[in-house]
Protein backbone atom coordinates (compact mmCIF):
# COMPACT_ATOMS: atom_id res chain seq x y z
CA UNK A 1 0.00 0.00 0.00
CA UNK A 2 1.39 3.44 -0.85
CA UNK A 3 2.48 5.47 2.23
CA UNK A 4 1.50 8.83 2.32
CA UNK A 5 2.21 11.41 5.60
CA UNK A 6 -0.71 14.04 6.12
CA UNK A 7 0.78 16.77 8.35
CA UNK A 8 -2.30 18.35 10.15
CA UNK A 9 -4.29 14.86 9.72
CA UNK A 10 -6.03 15.65 12.71
CA UNK A 11 -7.43 19.17 12.21
CA UNK A 12 -10.86 19.52 10.10
CA UNK A 13 -10.23 19.05 6.28
CA UNK A 14 -6.82 17.10 7.15
CA UNK A 15 -8.71 14.43 9.65
CA UNK A 16 -11.51 13.93 6.71
CA UNK A 17 -9.03 13.64 3.68
CA UNK A 18 -7.42 10.87 6.08
CA UNK A 19 -10.67 8.94 6.20
CA UNK A 20 -11.15 8.72 2.55
CA UNK A 21 -7.22 7.63 2.19
CA UNK A 22 -7.33 5.06 4.60
CA UNK A 23 -11.14 4.30 3.06
CA UNK A 24 -9.16 3.99 -0.34
CA UNK A 25 -6.41 1.73 0.52
CA UNK A 26 -3.25 4.14 1.58
CA UNK A 27 -0.64 3.55 4.51
CA UNK A 28 -1.14 7.21 5.83
CA UNK A 29 0.99 8.91 8.60
CA UNK A 30 0.04 11.66 10.57
CA UNK A 31 2.32 14.40 11.92
CA UNK A 32 -0.14 16.79 13.87
CA UNK A 33 1.22 19.26 16.61
CA UNK A 34 -1.97 19.25 18.30
CA UNK A 35 -2.55 23.24 18.53
CA UNK A 36 -5.88 23.01 17.09
CA UNK A 37 -6.79 19.83 17.32
CA UNK A 38 -6.40 16.91 19.88
CA UNK A 39 -5.63 12.77 20.07
CA UNK A 40 -9.72 12.15 20.41
CA UNK A 41 -9.70 12.65 16.53
CA UNK A 42 -7.49 9.73 16.06
CA UNK A 43 -9.51 7.85 18.06
CA UNK A 44 -12.91 8.72 16.07
CA UNK A 45 -10.79 8.21 12.69
CA UNK A 46 -10.04 4.67 13.78
CA UNK A 47 -14.15 4.27 14.61
CA UNK A 48 -14.85 5.29 11.32
CA UNK A 49 -12.25 3.37 9.57
CA UNK A 50 -11.63 0.43 11.66
CA UNK A 51 -7.50 1.35 10.69
CA UNK A 52 -5.88 3.32 13.82
CA UNK A 53 -2.79 5.48 11.00
CA UNK A 54 0.50 6.13 12.41
CA UNK A 55 0.35 9.28 14.30
CA UNK A 56 3.82 11.66 15.52
CA UNK A 57 3.33 14.86 17.63
CA UNK A 58 5.69 16.55 16.09
CA UNK A 59 5.87 20.81 16.00
CA UNK A 60 6.82 21.46 12.09
CA UNK A 61 8.84 24.32 13.35
CA UNK A 62 11.78 22.06 15.01
CA UNK A 63 13.72 21.44 11.83
CA UNK A 64 15.95 18.83 13.41
CA UNK A 65 12.49 16.50 14.44
CA UNK A 66 11.22 17.09 10.48
CA UNK A 67 14.55 15.72 9.39
CA UNK A 68 14.69 12.81 11.60
CA UNK A 69 10.81 11.53 10.54
CA UNK A 70 11.43 11.48 6.59
CA UNK A 71 14.95 10.07 7.25
CA UNK A 72 12.97 7.11 8.83
CA UNK A 73 10.37 7.36 6.73
CA UNK A 74 12.00 7.28 3.45
CA UNK A 75 9.22 5.31 1.83
CA UNK A 76 6.56 7.86 2.02
CA UNK A 77 5.19 8.10 -1.86
CA UNK A 78 3.46 11.53 -1.31
CA UNK A 79 2.77 14.40 1.23
CA UNK A 80 -0.50 16.35 1.80
CA UNK A 81 0.43 19.37 3.68
CA UNK A 82 -2.89 20.57 5.91
CA UNK A 83 -0.79 22.31 8.56
CA UNK A 84 -0.73 25.65 8.68
CA UNK A 85 -2.63 28.62 11.38
CA UNK A 86 -5.34 30.07 8.98
CA UNK A 87 -7.68 32.36 11.01
CA UNK A 88 -7.27 35.58 9.03
CA UNK A 89 -8.56 38.03 11.53
CA UNK A 90 -5.59 36.60 13.72
CA UNK A 91 -3.09 36.66 11.04
CA UNK A 92 -3.10 40.50 11.12
CA UNK A 93 -2.74 40.49 14.90
CA UNK A 94 0.04 37.93 14.87
CA UNK A 95 1.91 38.31 11.40
CA UNK A 96 5.26 36.86 12.02
CA UNK A 97 3.54 33.60 14.01
CA UNK A 98 1.95 33.13 10.86
CA UNK A 99 4.98 33.59 8.77
CA UNK A 100 6.88 31.58 10.94
CA UNK A 101 4.20 28.77 11.53
CA UNK A 102 2.72 28.78 7.36
CA UNK A 103 6.44 29.46 6.20
CA UNK A 104 9.39 27.84 8.01
CA UNK A 105 7.01 24.70 8.62
CA UNK A 106 6.49 24.41 4.79
CA UNK A 107 10.44 25.09 4.05
CA UNK A 108 11.42 22.03 6.66
CA UNK A 109 9.61 19.82 4.89
CA UNK A 110 10.08 20.28 1.40
CA UNK A 111 13.92 20.08 2.15
CA UNK A 112 13.63 16.88 4.06
CA UNK A 113 11.53 15.62 1.57
CA UNK A 114 14.38 15.25 -0.69
CA UNK A 115 15.66 12.07 1.61
CA UNK A 116 12.12 10.08 0.00
CA UNK A 117 12.41 8.23 -3.72
CA UNK A 118 9.67 10.11 -4.48
CA UNK A 119 8.75 13.37 -4.02
CA UNK A 120 5.07 14.04 -4.64
CA UNK A 121 3.66 16.93 -2.60
CA UNK A 122 0.09 18.44 -2.08
CA UNK A 123 0.00 22.13 -0.74
CA UNK A 124 -3.30 23.02 1.01
CA UNK A 125 -4.42 26.42 -0.55
CA UNK A 126 -7.21 28.51 -1.22
CA UNK A 127 -9.40 30.99 -3.00
CA UNK A 128 -8.08 34.02 -0.66
CA UNK A 129 -5.26 34.48 -2.85
CA UNK A 130 -7.58 35.64 -5.72
CA UNK A 131 -8.96 38.51 -3.18
CA UNK A 132 -12.08 39.48 -5.21
CA UNK A 133 -11.67 38.29 -8.40
CA UNK A 134 -12.37 40.48 -11.64
CA UNK A 135 -14.73 37.98 -13.32
CA UNK A 136 -16.85 35.18 -11.61
CA UNK A 137 -16.79 32.23 -11.70
CA UNK A 138 -12.90 32.02 -10.71
CA UNK A 139 -10.34 30.32 -12.81
CA UNK A 140 -7.19 28.95 -12.44
CA UNK A 141 -5.84 31.90 -14.61
CA UNK A 142 -7.53 34.67 -12.79
CA UNK A 143 -4.72 36.37 -11.18
CA UNK A 144 -3.30 36.23 -7.64
CA UNK A 145 -3.86 39.85 -5.77
CA UNK A 146 -1.88 41.48 -3.20
CA UNK A 147 -3.03 39.18 -0.22
CA UNK A 148 -5.30 41.53 1.94
CA UNK A 149 -3.71 39.45 4.94
CA UNK A 150 -0.77 37.45 6.32
CA UNK A 151 -2.64 34.31 6.53
CA UNK A 152 -3.44 35.10 2.85
CA UNK A 153 0.24 35.85 1.83
CA UNK A 154 1.16 32.75 3.73
CA UNK A 155 -0.48 30.93 0.64
CA UNK A 156 0.59 33.28 -1.75
CA UNK A 157 4.60 32.54 -1.07
CA UNK A 158 3.91 28.86 -0.34
CA UNK A 159 2.73 28.59 -3.95
CA UNK A 160 5.83 30.75 -4.85
CA UNK A 161 7.75 28.39 -2.89
CA UNK A 162 6.37 25.28 -5.04
CA UNK A 163 6.46 26.80 -7.94
CA UNK A 164 10.65 27.81 -7.80
CA UNK A 165 11.09 24.17 -6.58
CA UNK A 166 9.26 22.65 -9.38
CA UNK A 167 11.26 24.64 -11.66
CA UNK A 168 14.43 23.45 -10.73
CA UNK A 169 13.56 19.72 -9.87
CA UNK A 170 11.16 17.93 -12.46
CA UNK A 171 11.53 15.06 -10.06
CA UNK A 172 9.62 17.25 -7.23
CA UNK A 173 5.85 17.41 -8.47
CA UNK A 174 3.27 18.95 -6.73
CA UNK A 175 -0.02 20.16 -6.68
CA UNK A 176 -1.80 23.16 -5.53
CA UNK A 177 -5.00 22.76 -3.92
CA UNK A 178 -7.30 26.30 -3.63
CA UNK A 179 -10.00 25.27 -1.82
CA UNK A 180 -13.21 28.03 -1.35
CA UNK A 181 -15.20 27.52 1.76
CA UNK A 182 -14.91 24.35 3.53
CA UNK A 183 -18.32 23.00 5.69
CA UNK A 184 -19.73 20.46 7.17
CA UNK A 185 -18.75 16.60 8.58
CA UNK A 186 -18.75 13.19 7.76
CA UNK A 187 -21.84 11.45 7.61
CA UNK A 188 -20.98 9.42 10.92
CA UNK A 189 -20.87 12.51 12.97
CA UNK A 190 -18.33 11.88 14.01
CA UNK A 191 -15.40 13.90 12.87
CA UNK A 192 -16.55 17.69 11.76
CA UNK A 193 -15.25 21.05 11.98
CA UNK A 194 -14.07 22.04 15.87
CA UNK A 195 -13.47 25.95 16.20
CA UNK A 196 -11.68 26.71 18.85
CA UNK A 197 -13.37 29.91 21.02
CA UNK A 198 -15.73 32.26 19.40
CA UNK A 199 -16.34 30.78 15.31
CA UNK A 200 -14.46 33.03 12.93
CA UNK A 201 -16.11 31.04 9.78
CA UNK A 202 -20.18 31.39 8.90
CA UNK A 203 -21.44 27.38 9.28
CA UNK A 204 -20.15 26.40 13.04
CA UNK A 205 -21.51 29.78 14.08
CA UNK A 206 -24.72 29.24 12.35
CA UNK A 207 -25.03 25.84 14.54
CA UNK A 208 -24.05 26.82 17.65
CA UNK A 209 -26.48 30.07 17.51
CA UNK A 210 -28.94 26.91 16.52
CA UNK A 211 -27.90 24.78 19.18
CA UNK A 212 -27.98 27.53 21.87
CA UNK A 213 -24.41 28.39 22.69
CA UNK A 214 -24.21 31.42 20.51
CA UNK A 215 -27.34 33.96 21.34
CA UNK A 216 -28.09 35.34 17.90
CA UNK A 217 -26.16 35.35 14.07
CA UNK A 218 -24.64 38.63 12.88
CA UNK A 219 -25.17 38.89 9.45
CA UNK A 220 -22.16 40.98 8.34
CA UNK A 221 -23.52 43.56 5.61
CA UNK A 222 -26.68 43.57 3.73
CA UNK A 223 -25.94 46.49 1.48
CA UNK A 224 -23.46 44.71 -0.90
CA UNK A 225 -23.95 44.72 -5.18
CA UNK A 226 -25.69 41.28 -4.92
CA UNK A 227 -29.18 39.88 -5.25
CA UNK A 228 -30.06 40.04 -1.55
CA UNK A 229 -27.47 42.24 -0.41
CA UNK A 230 -25.31 39.62 1.05
CA UNK A 231 -21.86 38.22 0.25
CA UNK A 232 -21.29 35.17 -2.16
CA UNK A 233 -19.47 31.67 -1.44
CA UNK A 234 -19.04 28.97 -2.92
CA UNK A 235 -19.51 26.52 0.60
CA UNK A 236 -18.02 22.92 -0.43
CA UNK A 237 -18.93 19.78 1.47
CA UNK A 238 -15.69 18.97 3.67
CA UNK A 239 -16.11 15.11 2.17
CA UNK A 240 -15.95 16.26 -1.43
CA UNK A 241 -13.17 18.23 -0.90
CA UNK A 242 -11.54 15.41 0.99
CA UNK A 243 -12.10 13.02 -2.09
CA UNK A 244 -10.56 15.48 -4.43
CA UNK A 245 -6.88 15.24 -2.59
CA UNK A 246 -7.14 11.87 -2.83
CA UNK A 247 -7.64 11.86 -6.70
CA UNK A 248 -4.83 14.33 -6.62
CA UNK A 249 -2.57 12.13 -5.18
CA UNK A 250 -3.54 9.38 -7.53
CA UNK A 251 -2.84 11.96 -10.31
CA UNK A 252 0.66 12.59 -9.01
CA UNK A 253 1.69 8.96 -8.03
CA UNK A 254 0.38 7.43 -11.58
CA UNK A 255 3.49 9.19 -13.31
CA UNK A 256 1.29 10.38 -15.93
CA UNK A 257 3.21 13.14 -18.11
CA UNK A 258 1.18 15.85 -16.59
CA UNK A 259 3.44 19.39 -15.70
CA UNK A 260 4.98 18.74 -11.94
CA UNK A 261 2.85 21.86 -11.41
CA UNK A 262 -0.17 22.46 -11.53
CA UNK A 263 -3.29 24.46 -9.68
CA UNK A 264 -6.95 23.55 -9.40
CA UNK A 265 -9.90 24.97 -7.87
CA UNK A 266 -11.76 23.00 -5.60
CA UNK A 267 -15.58 24.17 -5.30
CA UNK A 268 -19.13 23.22 -6.45
CA UNK A 269 -19.51 26.18 -8.89
CA UNK A 270 -22.23 27.61 -7.61
CA UNK A 271 -22.45 30.76 -5.39
CA UNK A 272 -24.83 31.35 -1.98
CA UNK A 273 -25.33 34.60 -0.43
CA UNK A 274 -25.10 34.33 3.30
CA UNK A 275 -28.95 34.50 3.85
CA UNK A 276 -29.55 31.44 1.22
CA UNK A 277 -27.03 29.66 3.74
CA UNK A 278 -29.49 30.98 6.57
CA UNK A 279 -32.79 29.65 4.73
CA UNK A 280 -31.10 26.67 3.45
CA UNK A 281 -30.10 25.73 7.14
CA UNK A 282 -33.47 26.44 8.25
CA UNK A 283 -34.83 24.34 6.04
CA UNK A 284 -32.80 21.12 6.42
CA UNK A 285 -32.33 21.92 10.40
CA UNK A 286 -36.46 22.83 11.09
CA UNK A 287 -34.77 25.55 13.21
CA UNK A 288 -36.19 28.85 12.95
CA UNK A 289 -32.29 30.66 13.49
CA UNK A 290 -31.81 33.95 15.08
CA UNK A 291 -30.04 36.55 13.48
CA UNK A 292 -29.73 40.61 12.58
CA UNK A 293 -28.25 42.14 10.15
CA UNK A 294 -24.79 43.94 11.55
CA UNK A 295 -22.43 46.25 9.85
CA UNK A 296 -19.96 44.79 7.12
CA UNK A 297 -16.68 42.67 8.08
CA UNK A 298 -13.40 44.12 7.00
CA UNK A 299 -11.82 42.37 4.47
CA UNK A 300 -14.69 40.55 3.35
CA UNK A 301 -15.08 40.61 -0.32
CA UNK A 302 -18.50 40.80 -1.84
CA UNK A 303 -18.30 37.39 -4.16
CA UNK A 304 -16.49 33.99 -5.04
CA UNK A 305 -17.51 30.65 -6.60
CA UNK A 306 -15.48 28.45 -8.60
CA UNK A 307 -15.05 27.61 -12.21
CA UNK A 308 -14.96 24.11 -11.76
CA UNK A 309 -14.03 23.58 -15.49
CA UNK A 310 -9.94 22.48 -14.94
CA UNK A 311 -10.91 20.46 -11.89
CA UNK A 312 -13.83 18.51 -13.72
CA UNK A 313 -12.41 17.86 -17.06
CA UNK A 314 -8.49 17.04 -15.90
CA UNK A 315 -8.44 16.30 -12.73
CA UNK A 316 -11.42 14.09 -13.12
CA UNK A 317 -13.53 15.39 -10.33
CA UNK A 318 -16.54 16.80 -9.12
CA UNK A 319 -18.29 17.85 -5.85
CA UNK A 320 -21.42 15.76 -5.49
CA UNK A 321 -22.91 17.11 -2.14
CA UNK A 322 -25.33 20.13 -2.52
CA UNK A 323 -25.44 22.87 -0.07
CA UNK A 324 -28.83 21.58 1.91
CA UNK A 325 -26.34 17.98 2.19
CA UNK A 326 -23.57 20.32 3.80
CA UNK A 327 -25.74 21.98 6.40
CA UNK A 328 -27.41 19.27 7.12
CA UNK A 329 -24.30 17.16 8.10
CA UNK A 330 -23.17 20.09 10.60
CA UNK A 331 -25.87 20.11 11.80
CA UNK A 332 -25.98 16.55 13.08
CA UNK A 333 -22.25 17.12 13.46
CA UNK A 334 -22.86 20.12 16.11
CA UNK A 335 -26.09 18.20 18.09
CA UNK A 336 -23.23 15.35 17.96
CA UNK A 337 -20.58 16.99 20.05
CA UNK A 338 -22.99 18.85 22.44
CA UNK A 339 -24.62 15.39 23.27
CA UNK A 340 -22.26 14.66 26.29
CA UNK A 341 -21.08 18.21 26.96
C1 LIG B 1 -18.39 33.67 4.77
C2 LIG B 1 -19.44 34.77 4.65
C3 LIG B 1 -18.99 36.70 5.99
C4 LIG B 1 -19.47 34.83 9.89
C5 LIG B 1 -12.53 32.46 5.21
C6 LIG B 1 -11.09 32.64 4.83
C7 LIG B 1 -10.72 31.60 3.81
C8 LIG B 1 -11.04 30.24 4.35
C9 LIG B 1 -12.52 30.15 4.69
C10 LIG B 1 -9.09 29.32 5.40
C11 LIG B 1 -18.83 36.15 4.58
C12 LIG B 1 -20.26 36.01 6.44
C13 LIG B 1 -19.40 35.03 8.52
C14 LIG B 1 -20.52 35.44 10.63
C15 LIG B 1 -21.36 36.41 8.59
N1 LIG B 1 -10.27 29.97 5.49
N2 LIG B 1 -20.33 35.80 7.90
N3 LIG B 1 -21.43 36.21 9.94
O1 LIG B 1 -14.38 34.83 4.98
O2 LIG B 1 -15.33 33.61 2.95
O3 LIG B 1 -13.33 32.70 4.09
O4 LIG B 1 -12.76 31.16 5.68
O5 LIG B 1 -8.58 28.84 4.42
O6 LIG B 1 -9.35 31.72 3.54
O7 LIG B 1 -10.96 33.92 4.24
O8 LIG B 1 -15.53 32.57 5.22
O9 LIG B 1 -17.23 31.71 6.77
O10 LIG B 1 -15.74 33.63 7.53
O11 LIG B 1 -17.51 34.04 5.83
O12 LIG B 1 -22.20 37.13 8.01
O13 LIG B 1 -20.65 35.31 11.88
O14 LIG B 1 -20.25 34.74 5.83
O15 LIG B 1 -19.18 38.11 6.00
O16 LIG B 1 -19.62 36.94 3.71
P1 LIG B 1 -14.68 33.56 4.27
P2 LIG B 1 -16.49 32.96 6.43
Amino acid sequence: MPKVLVTGGLGYIGSHTVVELLEQGFEVSIIDDLSNSSLDILDRIESITEIRPAFDEIDLKDKAKVLAFFKSNNDLTGVIHFAASKAVGESVDKPLHYYENNINTLIHILNALKNCRQQNFIFSSSCTVYGQADTLPISETAPVKAAESPYGNTKQVGEEILKDLSQIDENFKTILLRYFNPIGAHKSAKIGELPIGVPQNLVPFITQTAIGIRDQLSVFGNDYPTPDGTCIRDYIHVVDLAKAHVVALNRLLNKANNSNYEIFNLGTGKGSSVLEVVKSFERVSGQSLNYRIAPRRQGDIISAYADTTKANNELGWRAKYSLDDALKSAWLWEQEIRKNS
